[in-house]
């Protein structure tokens, strides 16, 4: 049986896309968002269809991208039936098995470092999403995490496995990639504290930082809602963009066929504009542009403070009908620092 068999870091993040070779069909376990576009590379590029997309537990320090590739190839979202996820399509539980052509992957419910988290053997190896680690474990001190539960996953199942299979983590930190269930038995340093109540104690005892992006990450990935980088994605693909130098040329030259719209807030317009900038804050965009704004047609350059919101901005406006909205690619941070010309005080 030949199985195809990718592992895609991420920083410490590792994904996993695995395919039947016979039958040209995938599954993508634990897809980062801003690696989107590479597992959408690797599948044509290996000749494989995507049949699943599927998050072993809800991930609280990174972005999932199983909903981006189940918007985009029409494909089910796999996940625990514990998960708070809205957008899971399938959710599965202990012992049941998922079909990938020749394929059979089977669904082992290993919680702990969150309560829907799954481990998914495949063959001689295993992926143990956050329960096991290499020379770790996964941490259980985020929400719905329990270090009793994650005891019983991993002596009670995990480690009653063959010491031979592979492990495949959903996190490595070191550049490591895989490990096997007999090598963790005898080196994980967590693994030697055998005894449940020994085993709890350590990990209450873990006093860890909490991951970056902790909110956010738990916000869109248990709800299915965008991410404030996603929101200026989506922005920056419906309008066009304008550099610098070129910005700077029409100030000089007093382009008047080019409206400088300034979006940040009237303290900071006051305190230091581009040259001949008009103000009109982002809040109140919406509010003021009948008035502001009368023609549809007028040329408008947006920009902020680091060209972030301006694009959003932007959107809104070509939204509304304004045409030929373009905005500033960089803000006036950049500008600044490029020695380029400031006003303030009123415009
Ligand atoms: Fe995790």
């Amino acid at each position: 049986m030949g199985t195809i068999f990718e592992q895609v870091r991420s920083g410490g993040c590792l994904s996993y896309l695995i395919g039947c070779d016979e039958t040209r069909v995938a599954i993508v376990v634990d897809p980062e968002l801003d690696q989107t576009d590479r597992y959408l590379a690797l599948l044509s590029e290996r000749g494989l269809r995507l049949r699943y997309a599927m998050d072993t537990h809800t991930h609280a320090d990174h972005f999932t991208a199983t909903r981006a590739l189940a918007a985009q190839l029409g494909v089910p979202v796999v996940m625990s039936r514990k998960s708070p996820a809205p957008f899971a399509d399938l959710r599965v539980e202990d012992g049941e098995t998922l079909i990938v052509g020749n394929l059979r992957l089977g669904v082992m419910e290993t919680p702990g470092h969150t309560e829907d988290s799954l481990s998914l053997l495949v063959g001689d190896r295993v992926l143990t999403g956050d329960a096991l680690l290499i020379g770790g474990t996964g941490r259980t001190d985020l929400p719905t995490g329990n270090p009793e539960a994650l005891y019983d996953s991993l002596f009670g199942k995990l480690l009653r496995l063959d010491d031979s299979l592979l492990v495949f983590p959903a996190h490595d930190y070191k550049g490591r990639g895989q490990t096997t269930l007999g090598a963790e038995k005898q080196t994980n340093p967590r693994l030697q504290q055998k005894d449940r109540e020994g085993f709890v104690a350590l990990m209450r005892g873990l006093d860890l930082a909490m991951p970056q992006h902790l909110t956010e990450a738990l916000r869109t990935n248990r709800t299915g809602g965008m991410t404030v980088k996603q929101m200026i994605a989506e922005a920056g693909r419906q309008v066009s963009f304008m550099a610098l130098p070129e910005a700077l040329q029409r100030v000089r030259s007093r382009d008047t066929s080019l409206l400088l719209l300034d979006v940040r807030d009237k303290e900071s317009y006051l305190n230091g504009h581009l040259p001949g900038a008009r103000s009109l804050p982002r809040g109140e965009l919406e509010l003021r542009a009948n008035a502001d704004l009368p023609d549809p047609t007028v040329r408008i350059l947006t920009y902020c403070k680091l060209g972030k919101i301006s694009t959003l901005a932007a959107a809104t406006l070509k939204a509304m009908g304004y045409t030929r909205v373009v905005a500033l690619d960089g803000g006036i941070d950049a500008w600044t620092q490029a020695g380029y010309p400031i006003e303030s005080g009123q415009g």
